[in-house]
């Protein structure tokens, strides 16, 4: 079982490689994603949280489930949702659960990328998945939803976290 990374981990703020080889290391990186996402409870897990940094995430979330390799995000409804958010790779330093913080996103987007086979893929969401794909794709710029709070409530999470 891979062991996720958390905050402070250099991997987690370096812009991911796209993938370019659809070959059975890509597919058993995958399924090793999904282990590692539901042995932690996510709902969502991107390349880089298990220190390979490479342009994929996978999610179950919402009653969906898939996975996206070199996903491309479009907004389909800018309006900002407030609401909880957490991160496997944020976790509390007591707890070790995630810790969780009222996070601005788009309502609605599209995420167009590639399956494992190379495969087009594009899938249309609203409210917690299309939260899950915008924190996701996050992570493959080197970004945590963290960076996406206020200063003040930032500090709050990271006063906590490791
Ligand atoms: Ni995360």
């Amino acid at each position: 079982m891979r062991d996720i990374r958390v905050i402070g981990d250099p991997v987690l703020r370096t812009p991911a490689e796209p993938v370019t080889e659809f070959d059975r290391d890509l597919r058993r990186l995958i399924d090793e994603m999904f282990a590692a996402m539901y042995a932690a409870e996510g709902v969502g897990l991107a390349g880089p949280q298990i220190g390979v940094s490479k342009r994929l995430f996978v999610y179950d979330c919402s009653n969906r489930k898939g996975h996206v390799i070199n996903p491309e995000l479009t907004v389909d409804d800018a309006a900002e949702v407030l609401d909880e958010e957490g991160c496997l790779s944020v976790p509390g330093r007591e707890t070790g659960k995630p810790l969780y913080a009222r996070t601005p996103r788009a309502a609605g987007v599209t995420v167009s990328g590639l399956d494992r086979l190379g495969r087009p893929v594009r899938v249309r969401a609203r409210g917690l998945l299309a939260r899950c794909f915008q924190h996701e794709a996050d992570h493959l710029d080197g970004m945590l939803y963290v960076d996406r709070l206020a200063k003040d409530a930032a500090r709050k999470v990271l006063l906590q976290a490791p």
